[in-house]
């Protein structure tokens, strides 16, 4: 199954103000957030292409908004947005659409008033005279959704809503997608559908870039691992590497528990996926000494 367009020629069409369609995406020292004081404070990250990306931290080190901050939404205060040759950081998000971009949000990923059919068109918007084609591509990658066209978007499953708003990115010819948490609120069928359809976009060449609470599930599909803490960046390295350093995960997501001031219910705890069945109780003995 392919994700290319019908003909090359309708691929040159759609993308043809991009210079490179394998581009790499290089963000160097990101600052922004959402007024004076920032959120993200300097953070950098590369996706080779054709690679999977996984950016994990704790509730509120700055994850969703360095996604805005890279296709625009937030607008950096400093720092640059590199998409193959071309400096996207300052430009508006429907730019960075057209250069290649694609964006899933966390929240209010499809419209839930239109049908399957109008958000996917909605998607293809700046390549009308592909859409066509294109979408008839995206539903064979995405059969769930053949079957649902004319269906209202808020009448879908979760799961199938995440795989819609996915879909309605597609449509844009994306060469790198920022997906902020896909997993979120998923059974875990449904976490593992969309799993392996991420990991089929990489086969394609598109390099993914995702946002995830789901650490084990970002963990079993990343080429590399970004850990954010506190708006910059505290580890960084292979998922293999990442995966295999669980006293360096439970400082970044656990730093700040040392120095908590408040009730013991709100102090954070170790989160599920440091304790994995076999190195539980070796972990409940780190986490000690960690606090
Ligand atoms: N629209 C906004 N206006 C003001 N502050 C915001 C806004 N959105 C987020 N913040 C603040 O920015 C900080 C980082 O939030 P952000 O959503 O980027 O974190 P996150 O790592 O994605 O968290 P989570 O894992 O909970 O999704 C938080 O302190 C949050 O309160
Ligand atoms: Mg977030």
């Amino acid at each position: 199954m392919s994700l290319k367009p019908t003909s090359p020629s309708q691929m040159v069409e759609a993308t043809s103000d991009r210079s490179d369609s394998s581009p790499r995406l290089s963000v160097e020292g990101l600052v922004g957030g959402y007024g004076s004081v920032p959120v993200v404070k300097g953070m950098s990250l590369v996706a080779e292409p054709g690679t999977i990306v996984g950016l994990i931290g704790p509730n509120g080190s700055g994850k969703s908004t360095f996604v805005k901050g890279i296709i625009g939404i937030v607008k950096p205060l400093a720092g640059t947005v590199q998409l193959g040759e071309r400096f996207l950081q300052g430009r508006r998000p429907d730019q960075n659409v057209a250069a290649g971009l694609g964006y899933l949000p966390q929240v209010a990923d499809v419209f839930g008033n239109l049908t399957v059919s109008e958000n996917l068109e909605i998607g293809g918007y700046l390549h009308r005279k592909v859409r066509p084609a294109r979408k008839k591509h995206v539903l064979e990658l995405l059969p769930i959704l053949g079957g649902r066209l004319h269906q209202k978007a808020a009448t879908l499953s979760g799961g199938e809503r995440r795989l819609l708003g996915l879909g309605r990115v597609l449509m844009g010819f994306p060469t790198v997608i920022l997906l902020d948490e896909p997993s979120a609120g998923l059974a875990p069928q449904a976490v593992k559908t969309i799993l392996s359809y991420l990991t089929s976009l990489r086969e394609e060449g598109i390099s993914l870039v995702v946002v995830e609470q789901n650490v084990r599930a970002v963990l079993s599909i990343a080429d590399r691992v970004y850990v954010m803490m506190e708006g910059q960046c505290a580890m960084e390295g292979t998922a293999t590497e990442i995966a295999g350093d669980l006293v360096g995960l439970g400082r970044a997501f656990m730093g700040h528990a040392r120095d908590f001031v408040g009730p013991d219910s709100a102090r954070p705890t170790t989160p599920e996926f440091l304790l994995g069945e076999q190195s539980r109780e070796s972990e409940i003995e780190k986490r000690g000494s960690m606090i």
